[in-house]
């Protein structure tokens, strides 16, 4: 089973919403969990539609006076499965902290949301040698104090191929993710879900989703072109 989760990120009005919806009603493949994760405000008509749904962001407190923020206790009472944290844009545009992002993964395990942790190294770091390093140290903060981790998800997202055009070359994508692998094994002795994010499209999807080590993707620009998403799903 592969998993394919669209990040919308901030797009999309509501009457897209409603005909993206009923563009992708008949759209599902048994080798695939796919897991939308669109605005907020849009999550009660895909949980409506008996979609797996997941949410951008969570906050990293419980509950009480944090205006605009969302808890994963809201996220979980209206049927959100998932919850997309650290990706690079929270982190670079909202300076979210390994700290924060540790807490948000906490709050996401207690109220039984299944968090998708993103990591990557910037251009720079791949240029130094220094991705491995990079990923571990991401992992190593983020999973903190946490003495379950083998529910949470790790999306590798090189940065610099998001929304770029650009990925990495296949292979070493397969590498990472098996290092991954290997990393969290040791040191958390868990077996986790790594999946593979940035540029992904309906032609690079399908060797991506053919390597043994990478379990999935996770699609930002085209998980909102519906032509574009229904082939990722049924090329699987
Ligand atoms: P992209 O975004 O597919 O547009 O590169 C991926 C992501 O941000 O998760």
């Amino acid at each position: 089973m592969k998993y394919i989760i669209g990040n919308f990120k901030m797009n999309l009005k509501n009457s897209e919403i409603l005909n993206y919806l009923e563009e992708m009603k008949d759209v599902s493949n048994e080798n695939v969990n796919i897991i939308y994760v669109p605005s907020n405000i849009y999550i009660s008509e895909f949980i409506k539609n008996k979609l797996n749904v997941g949410i951008q962001n969570v906050s990293e407190y419980q509950k009480g006076a944090y205006t605009g923020e969302t808890s994963a206790s809201q996220a979980s009472s209206v049927g959100v499965k998932y919850a997309l944290v650290g990706h690079s844009e929270r982190r670079q545009v909202f300076n979210e902290s390994n700290e924060i992002i540790n807490n948000k993964i906490k709050q996401c395990l207690d109220n039984s949301i299944i968090p998708v942790l993103c990591i990557g190294e910037t251009l720079e770091e791949k240029n130094n040698n220094e991705t491995s390093k990079v990923l571990n140290h991401q992992i190593k903060t983020a999973l903190e104090n946490i003495d379950d981790t083998s529910n949470i998800i790790i999306a590798y997202e090189p940065i610099w191929a998001i929304g770029t055009g650009e990925i990495p070359n296949i292979e070493d994508i397969n590498q990472i993710c098996l290092d991954i692998k290997e990393y969290v094994q040791k040191e958390y002795n868990s077996s986790n879900i790594v999946l593979y994010g940035g540029s992904v499209n309906s032609s690079n999807s399908i060797e991506i989703l053919n390597k043994e080590h990478i379990n999935g993707v996770l699609i930002g620009g085209a998980s909102i072109k519906i032509e574009e998403f229904k082939k990722i799903i049924r090329n699987v």
